[in-house]
Formats: structure tokens, sequence, C-alpha cells
């Protein structure tokens, strides 16, 4: 893949397809992206109690490793400032969704940022679903990430749906909710960050 040319000087970063040595990396990106949505709204956007990292470096290991999916990593001067990740998913009878590219992640560091890093990301990304058929492609962004929404919005993307939660406990961590006959259980929505055995699939990240 032909490395995409940077806006600015700042912004030399190469945005490449992630290698299986660039995990590590990605996932500490990966679990800031998750902390950012907890701190963002944390009644909407749970926290796993397990640590993110270990269990997202062997997630998008396994999705780089996939047709449907794909993994960049922006490296800058030997250091990787950024990644991207998406997913063809198939037709959706729930949301009336045809099958799509699905955006998925976005991070840019702190110091590489303003400088058109995150765009061109967010074009590659696209492109590379383009390139395995994806017909559009849709994200989904958390409506408190004003930044965010600015970008993809000034990139062409159009606000389709808008997710609204209504709380039915005191805010908090999860709470006791006791079914019929049954023991108490909380809550609080599982660990959505994926567990080696156990997980299946990550959930779409805002
Ligand atoms: C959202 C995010 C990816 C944007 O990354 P970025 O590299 O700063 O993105 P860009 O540089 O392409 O655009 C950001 C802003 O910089 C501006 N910009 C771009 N190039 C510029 C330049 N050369 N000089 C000055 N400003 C510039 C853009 O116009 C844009 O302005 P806006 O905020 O007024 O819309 C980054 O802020 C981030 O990682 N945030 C935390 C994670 C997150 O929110 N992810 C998205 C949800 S999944």
């Amino acid at each position: 893949m032909a490395p995409a040319r940077p806006r600015t000087a700042r912004a030399a970063a190469t945005i490449r397809e992630a290698r299986p040595d660039d995990l590590p990396a990605l996932a500490r990106l990966g679990a800031r992206l998750a902390r950012l949505h907890h701190d963002l709204d944390p009644d909407r956007f749970f926290l796993p109690d397990e640590p993110i990292e270990p269990a997202y470096a062997w997630w998008l290991g396994k999705e780089r490793a996939s047709r449907r999916a794909v993994v960049l990593a922006a490296e800058r001067r030997g250091r990787i400032v950024g990644y991207a990740y998406g997913r063809i998913e198939p037709r959706d009878w729930n949301t009336l969704r045809e099958r799509s590219g699905v955006g998925v992640d976005l991070w840019v560091e702190p110091a590489a940022r303003r400088a058109g890093l995150g765009a061109r990301l967010v074009e590659v990304l696209v492109e590379k679903l383009a390139e395995r058929g994806a017909p559009r492609v849709v994200l989904h962004v958390a409506a408190r990430n004003e930044r965010a929404r600015r970008v993809f919005a000034g990139l062409g993307f159009r606000e389709t749906v808008v997710e609204m939660a209504r709380e039915l406990a005191p805010p908090g961590r999860g709470r006791a909710v006791t079914a019929p006959g049954k023991r108490a259980r909380t809550a609080a929505a599982p660990a959505a960050t994926p567990v080696r055995p156990r997980a299946r699939r990550a959930s779409p990240r805002p």
C-alpha cells in the first residue's frame, strides 16, 4: 500500500496496515479510547474490570488477520502515534442498515493532533473498506465528543441515528437487579473488550 501523503511537515506520519509488532502500542491507544468514552459518559460507556491492553492486543491481532477488517497504524519517527480500525458488517435488520463498512476506532496521540492525521486515517480507512466491497461507511461517535463529530462532519459524514439512554438507577458502576426466583446480580454491562478465550467479538467503539 502506498503511504498516504501528509498535509503538513508536523503531520509527517506514515499510515500503513498494522503489523503484529504494532499490536501492543495499538492496544495502549485503544485503552485510552475506552477510558475517554468512560470519562465522557460513565453510565453509558463501561470500563472493563480486566486490564484492557492485553485483551485488545489479542482482538486487534485477530482482526488484522481477517479479510473483513482493516487495522491501520500511523507511525512517526518510529513511534505509533495513531490508529484506525474498521470492519465490514453484514446487513442488519434491527437497524435497517445494509452491508456496510463500520468505523470502530480512531485515535491520534495528543502531540500529533490538529495536523490532519485524524482525517487522513479516516480517509485511508474508508479507502480500504471500499476495497473490501463496502458500499458506504458508517461510524458511531459519542454525542459528547464534539471534536470528533466535527472531524467526521468535515469529511462528509452525515448524522443518521441518535442513540438515547435513560438510566434506571442512580449513576454508578452497576446496580442490583433481581430476576424473579434468582439471586441478585449486577446490571453493569459485561466487558465488551474481549477477554481470551471467552469473548466472541468486540463491541463497536463509538
Ligand atoms: C478526533 C481525533 C482523532 C482527531 O485527530 P486529529 O489528528 O487532531 O484530526 P485532524 O487534524 O484531521 O482535525 C482536527 C482539527 O484540526 C484541524 N486541522 C487539521 N490540519 C490542521 C493544520 N495543519 N493546522 C491547524 N489545524 C488543522 C482540523 O480542521 C480540525 O479542526 P476542528 O477541530 O475545528 O474540526 C483526535 O482528536 C483524537 O484522537 N481524539 C480522541 C479520540 C477520539 O475522539 N476518537 C474519535 C472517536 S472514535
